[in-house]
């Protein structure tokens, strides 16, 4: 694994692991440190920020195993968009939690945070940081599901056919499974794969 500092963002990483460690399961928590890897490794094989990229890659879960309860309290005290009282963790982890990983981490980067906000979506525009985090956590070294060979081969090749394989297999299986569609997602799907 490559050791990387978060000092410049005045955060020492074993400080932080041991936060985050104590926030999830022990699978999890295995699962977040493959991502920081993976998103390292993106950020280094397309020019990326590697530090940024890292961090993301590590908190992006952070706040995954709250209850519902905490994130239905915080879409209230932060004034965000009530249509989010409509759906359920899947989507509640990334867009309210990463408010709790500003809070609780001491994470202010704007441009992390968004990252972590879009991580399950994705959405029309994507920086390129959001992209890195979106592809790496689909792809980290612990996925094993039908398609993920593809899915690191088109990370290969650029972040936004990585972007593409996701978004188009992502959608697939929610249509498949009769699951409700976020807008942003559609969003992603039609702008990185329609045509
Ligand atoms: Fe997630
Ligand atoms: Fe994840």
């Amino acid at each position: 694994m490559t050791e990387i500092s978060y000092k410049r963002f005045g955060l020492d990483r074993t400080e932080l692991l041991k936060k985050i460690q104590q926030a999830m399961s022990e699978k999890r928590f295995q699962h977040v440190l493959g991502v920081e890897q993976a998103c390292i490794e993106l950020a280094e094989r397309f020019d990326g920020d590697v530090e940024k990229s890292g961090l993301a890659g590590l908190t992006h879960d952070y706040a995954k195993e709250r209850p519902d309860s905490d994130f239905i309290k915080i879409i209230g005290q932060k004034n965000l968009d009530p249509q989010l009282l409509n759906w359920g963790n899947a989507i509640w982890h990334g867009v309210v939690g990463a408010y709790i990983v500003e809070d609780e981490l001491g994470i202010t980067d704007a441009e992390i945070l968004e990252a972590i906000q879009l991580h399950t979506s994705g959405k029309a525009q994507m920086s390129k940081l959001a992209k890195i985090l979106y592809v790496g956590d689909y792809i980290e070294a612990g996925r094993n599901f039908p398609g993920v060979h593809e899915a690191r081969e088109a990370a290969k090749k650029s972040l936004d056919d990585g972007v593409a394989f996701e978004a188009l297999h992502v959608l697939t299986y929610l249509t498949q499974q009769r699951k409700k569609i976020y807008p942003l997602s559609l969003e992603t799907y039609n702008n990185y794969v329609g045509q």
